[in-house]
């Protein structure tokens, strides 16, 4: 049983084979975190891991006992004001003025599986016996204030989700002002904080730093997850590496405005803590009202980061991602974005699908600029109104002559903008998020709809099934392409614009949920500029994400690399642009180019037609390659080898849940002069058994001799990658290897 309850202790153990979480009811009836890790036996009490110490200068919760202090105690759900002198879990101001708090002990309940988030996004069961519950009900009678946590611990998986939701009794109103999903008190501050930062177009590149006194994190107020940060945190032991060593990833399903950090005491105590953003929130309640904070996931790993990463693919991929297209291998797309920008016509979009189609590619998606006045990024956006200029038969016309080639059709949509002089500006412009009376800053010239506001939600739920009803539509790229400024809401009064940023959020995962139950076939994949909003939240409802909008193959090596570390391969849209690259100007090979798409959901994103006859033979090679082996690409088992962050090389590596089959994508930025030999350890092979190892050249195809080696051999001893004229091939060279059962 994952998660018990000792009566005579009030403890409560959450374990599996994994793990260990393990917290109390303490005689003052707060709930006192004991231990987080490697699963331990279980035992009717763990009292003696309760750390209280007198300490002078302490303010202390029982007249007279220097040594029970909330300020040193490691607890669940932490308040301030009545003792914790740290940042909170938790803040609200009653109608009195108060912002005391004091959560205690009311009751508790085990259920198993793991019941669904009202609204929101979240991990799942699909059956019962896949996780249990916890749920544990605290109060402070005088404020008013219930509090309920719900902690699920998975059995297969080192994963513990966490969730609150906050009640109030009455009287009058409350104002919640931080509501935090998640919060852990841990014991020491032995660890470097991993994040994953950038900006446009160089995203979730990995950071670290080791813990100091005091707060380090994470956060973004912009409206969505952002380019800038990642709702997730890891913390390793600063000898762990990608391989070995404990290391606790967090990870916060949610889009929107969020702060991940950590917070080290004088006594070296480190205080995680994740969930919405506090700045512009406040929540309102009066008595009977309830708050539901948003879901986080803790994971442990004692195989170091590759192993966090792959609990959270795991988890992310088969318990977080729903819909048909959760489990398929994904089609092969080519997008006209940079193939065209916004310079098309429909004869132009048809050539380049031809040109796809014959060279086996599976899905044609048509990017922004379908729809009328769209000639560039000023206008356009809201009326949804098809361009018959440039598609003479409609969305459902161009779409039957791609079916009609035996292509699918897919389609870019940003329904969360609006451009000033399109209609639903000038009918609607209070559905327009800005202050009356103060002009509203554009972002990429566009404004942002009022999403908090059901009634938008509802119209552009409506505007979109009109134009995607009866248009065969099978793949839709949402995109979101400006930070949120201006949240007022014109639908609701002054106590309801501190909420208007969460009901945002709540808004865009309301209209994916319509659109996903409307159109259950059609595969989502989300984007917001590339990957601003390359988060937990939209996985729920998008199994996929356009993780930048750089295509550069060298860029690419840590934007892919740093999104692995909570994301799963088959969530990363992974295209093969033009050389020189529109973003960089950096020139690398068709071979380069695929080598890196290869590992992630892939396409194209260039003039088909303006390739020579020699690229369209490589891109037809490559395109076979893929159908071929993507089940292994996108559902293997990822390993990160060697960081792009760390030097001059990447590797990693996706293996068959059987063994018995594995690619490994090898990769040099810079040519060497004289360079040394060069072995790169494998992993996650069967070590007992024997690979044939085929080099892939250009197109995917085998080149050299193959060579044959145990699983041990390749792990241990490394696999040889020198010898093959590097001299000859210059910079930004890859090499892929095929790893396949050979024989004795
Ligand atoms: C964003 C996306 C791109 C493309 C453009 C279209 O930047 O990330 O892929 O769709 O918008 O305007």
């Amino acid at each position: 049983m994952p998660i018990e309850f000792h009566a005579q202790s009030r403890t409560f153990h959450l374990h599996n084979r994994q793990m260990s979480y393990i917290f109390k009811v303490l005689p003052s009836g707060h709930l006192g975190q004991l231990y987080c890790g490697r699963a331990i036996h279980d035992r009717s009490s763990f009292d003696h891991l309760f750390e209280a110490v007198p300490r002078s200068m302490s303010v202390c919760y029982f007249d007279g006992d220097q040594s029970y202090s909330l300020e040193h105690i490691k607890q669940e759900y932490p308040t301030y004001g009545t003792g914790d002198m740290h940042l909170p879990a938790l803040d609200a101001q009653m109608p009195d003025g108060s912002r005391l708090l004091d959560l205690r002990y009311q009751g508790h309940a085990i259920v198993p599986g793991k019941p669904a988030i009202p609204g929101l996004p979240a991990t799942y069961t699909e059956d019962p016996a896949e996780a249990q519950t916890l749920t544990v009900d605290l109060a402070d009678p005088l404020a008013g204030v219930t509090v309920t946590l719900s902690y699920t611990l998975f059995e297969q998986l080192p994963a513990l989700a966490r969730h609150a939701v906050i009640g109030y009794t009455g009287p009058g109103v409350l104002r919640l002002e931080r509501a935090l999903s998640f919060c852990l008190d841990l014991p020491d501050m032995d660890y470097e904080m991993v994040e994953l930062a950038g900006a446009w177009a160089r995203e979730r590149h990995v950071v670290a730093r080791p813990l100091a006194q005091g707060v380090q994190g994470v956060y973004s107020l912009r409206g969505c997850s952002s380019h800038h940060f990642n709702p997730f945190l890891a913390l390793k032991r600063p000898h762990a590496t990608e391989f070995e060593g404990q290391v606790l990833g967090f990870s916060l399903v949610y889009s929107g405005n969020f702060l991940a950090q950590a917070d080290v005491d004088p006594y070296h105590v480190t205080r995680v803590t994740l969930g919405i953003h506090p700045q512009n929130f406040t929540w309102q309640l009066a008595a009977g009202g309830h708050f539901t904070t948003p879901e986080a996931v803790m994971v442990y790993s004692e195989a170091g980061l590759n192993g966090m990463s792959q609990t959270f693919h795991r988890l992310y991929r088969t318990r977080l991602a729903r819909g048909p297209w959760r489990d398929k291998v994904r089609p092969i797309l080519v997008n006209n974005w940079e193939a065209t920008y916004f310079d098309f016509t429909e004869d132009k979009l048809l050539a380049l699908a031809r040109q796809a189609r014959d060279l086996g590619i599976e899905l044609f998606v048509l990017d922004d600029g379908w729809f009328t006045n769209r000639s560039d990024d000023h206008g356009g956006l809201g009326d949804w109104e098809i361009n018959y200029h440039k598609l003479p038969d409609g969305l459902q016309g161009f779409g039957q002559k791609l079916h009609d080639m035996g292509l699918q059709f897919g389609l870019w949509i940003e329904p969360e903008m609006v451009n000033a002089g399109t209609r639903l500006w000038n009918e609607h412009p209070d559905w327009v998020l800005h202050q009356p009376g103060r002009r509203p800053q554009q972002g990429r010239y566009q404004y942002v709809l009022d999403y908090s506001n059901p009634d938008v939600v509802d119209w552009v739920f409506h505007r979109l099934v009109s134009v995607l009803d009866g248009a065969g539509v099978d793949y839709i790229k949402w995109d979101m392409n400006r930070s949120i400024s201006d949240a007022y809401s014109c639908a609701v009064g002054p106590a309801g614009q501190g909420a208007v940023l969460h009901r945002y959020i709540l808004g865009v995962y309301q209209l994916y949920s319509l659109l996903t139950e409307r159109y259950p076939n059609i595969l989502f994949e989300s984007c917001a500029g590339g990957g601003a909003r390359f988060d937990p939240g939209l996985l729920y409802y998008a199994p996929q994400c356009w993780t930048s909008d750089d295509t550069d193959a060298v860029e690419r090596l840590k934007i892919q690399y740093g999104t692995s570390m909570a994301y799963p391969v088959s969530s990363m849209g992974a295209h093969v642009a033009a050389a020189p690259n529109h973003q960089l100007g950096r020139s690398t090979s068709l071979t380069m180019r695929a080598n890196v798409a290869f590992f992630g959901a892939f396409g194209y994103e260039l003039d088909l037609t303006a390739l020579s006859q020699r690229g369209r033979e490589l891109v037809a090679r490559q395109v076979a390659f893929v159908k071929q082996y993507r089940q292994l690409l996108q559902f293997g088992t990822f390993w990160r080898l060697r960081s792009p962050f760390e030097g001059n090389e990447t590797a990693w590596m996706t293996v068959s849940p059987d063994r018995s089959t594995a690619l490994v994508g090898d990769y040099r930025v810079l040519q060497q002069a004289n360079a040394g030999y060069r072995r790169l350890p494998l992993a996650g092979l069967d070590p007992d058994r024997l690979y044939q190892v085929t080099r892939l050249g250009s197109g995917a195809q085998p080149a050299g001799t193959p060579l044959t080696a145990y699983g041990d051999e390749l792990m241990a001893a490394g696999l040889v990658t020198t010898g093959e004229d590097p001299a000859a091939e210059g910079d930004f060279v890859s090499r892929l290897y095929l790893l396949q059962p050979a024989e004795l």
